[in-house]
């Protein structure tokens, strides 16, 4: 069998696939973040060792089977200092930490300018990337980074506690914002723009690549035998767009969870213009990956549900404002929601941006702004669809979608309407990154061979077709959503 481990934000979800691709199990073990301050989010790297250990043990001991390979998936960008001893030096600073907007301001002058960053990387240094933070780390606690090593992600963190090597893969590479994806290696020209030693950073293998076994003191901390292989693994939102089926082109993946992405595979990578999107090298070698992340899509509808508790009375469950939303009409009356409510990312990389309801009449009830917000979220992963493929529209694909979205029949049909194609489930996607691991452990064996197996492994469990009239309908909307953005910046103070 092939173990998968996703070192999330919230928990460690460990995962067992079998050899003909069905789960066998799974173990889930939370914790928690810190936000010390107003934007900053960190956390302790020993409640990933502590969650992942748990979880696996808990896993292996229910279930009694030989693990063929493990692969790691897990939160991207999270900057993990070590000293020379690979102790941790600080909690690690998290990617939905917003505290290095100077410092990425700082790199992208140090690097000739934006284009001139782009074309050495392929991003900009968004705040959510590792780069950012070192600098900030350097610049705020120049003793603590004196001492410094080595920085990994969270989960080459514990590869190297599974098997003492200090290593990452191309597609946590990629989201530090210091790799040359189009060449899959180091930027040492950008290293060296900004003066940062490139020895800091550890070596980075092809994702599928086996980067080391499992010693003994691995053994004893996870439960895994010793000299089980391990592979690169990858970043959490890459790793899961290849546990959602969507490994060639043709296909989106979008993801409705706290975040919203939209993500596909691409055959090369993409000229980004104006840095809006993320590109990252793929988990399979020569492919490339393609996203944009938005803060702000569960958590929006989450902080509406949230308004409508007060101290004697919780707020309604997700399904009755769903219910209460399918009343009314597609459109919610001419009335739009725009989700920026934590700053933005993607599509527009604007820490300031802000959300709004716009077109409020007296005509309008609550069930009117319940369904403005289902749909504004859809929206934004619409407007973010056509940063990854401008010259394609969205109606000639098929969506694979996940995420706690995903579990609603009436949010998927909505985005089958609203982008005018086809969106499908597919199975086990809702275990995520931990899926994408076990499948990528199975092609580093070389137990599967790549996009004609995974799309085997993934089947397709629900299917939701667009309506052309809705669709119709819904493109008026979304023509006047994409201009509110740029609208409201004059009255954003
Ligand atoms: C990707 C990103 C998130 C984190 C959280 O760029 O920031 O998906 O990886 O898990």
């Amino acid at each position: 069998a092939f173990l998968g481990i996703d070192i999330g934000t919230s928990s460690c979800k460990a995962l067992l696939l079998s050899a003909d691709g069905t789960v066998i199990g799974t173990q889930t073990s939370p914790y928690g973040f810190d936000q010390p301050r107003e934007g900053w989010a960190e956390q302790d790297p020993h409640l990933w060792r502590d969650g992942a250990a748990r979880a696996v043990k808990a896993l292996l001991s229910e279930h009694d089977v030989e693990l063929a390979c493990v692969g790691l998936s897990g939160q991207m960008h999270g900057m993990t200092a070590l000293d020379a001893g690979d102790e941790v030096i600080r909690p690690a600073i998290l990617w939905n930490d917003q505290r290095n907007a100077v410092e990425c301001a700082e790199i992208t002058d140090l690097a000739g300018g934006l284009d001139g960053l782009i074309s050495m990387t392929g991003n900009q240094m968004l705040p959510g990337f590792t780069g950012g933070k070192i600098r900030w780390f350097l610049k705020h606690e120049p003793q603590a980074f004196e001492r410094t090593r080595i920085i990994l992600n969270p989960k080459d963190y514990i590869r190297l506690l599974m098997t003492g090597e200090r290593m990452t893969e191309v597609t946590d590479a990629s989201g530090t914002g210091l790799f040359d994806v189009a060449n899959r290696r180091w930027s040492d020209e950008l290293f060296d723009c900004i003066g940062l030693d490139r020895q800091l950073l550890p070596p980075a293998l092809e994702s599928a690549e086996i980067a080391g076994k499992v010693t003994s003191q691995g053994a004893q901390i996870f439960g895994i035998p010793v000299g089980t292989p391990v592979i690169g693994g990858g970043g959490d939102a890459v790793i899961q767009t290849l546990g959602s089926g969507v490994a060639a082109p043709g296909r989106l993946q979008t993801t409705i969870g706290t975040a919203g992405i939209v993500a596909a595979a691409l055959n090369a990578p993409l000229a980004n213009t104006g840095g809006r999107v993320q590109i990252s090298c793929n988990v399979l070698p020569d492919k490339w990956h393609c996203m944009g992340v938005s803060l702000n899509a569960g958590s929006a509808l989450e902080w509406w549900r949230g308004l409508h508790g007060s101290d004697d009375r919780s707020p309604p469950h997700f399904d009755e404002l769903s219910e209460a939303a399918q009343q009314v009409d597609l459109g919610s009356g001419g009335m739009l929601f725009l989700p920026y409510l934590m700053g933005e990312r993607c599509p527009w990389p604007d820490p300031d941006a802000r959300g709004a309801f716009v077109g409020v009449r007296s005509h309008h009830s609550l069930a009117h702004m319940h369904r403005a917000v289902f749909e504004g979220i859809v929206f934004s992963l619409r407007d973010m669809a056509g940063l990854i493929d401008p010259e394609r529209a969205p109606e000639g694909l098929l969506i694979h979608t996940s995420g706690g979205g995903s579990l609603s029949p009436f949010w998927n049909q909505m985005q089958a309407d609203i982008f005018g194609a086809p969106v499908v489930t597919t199975s086990n996607s809702s275990h995520g990154g931990a899926f994408g691991a076990a499948i990528l452990a199975g092609i580093g064996k070389g137990h599967w061979q790549g996009v004609d197996d995974i799309e085997t492994i993934c089947k397709e469990v629900n299917r939701w077709s667009p309506m052309a009239s809705a669709h119709v309908r819904y493109n008026e909307y979304f023509a006047h959503y994409q201009t509110l953005h740029e609208a409201l910046l004059a009255v954003s103070y």
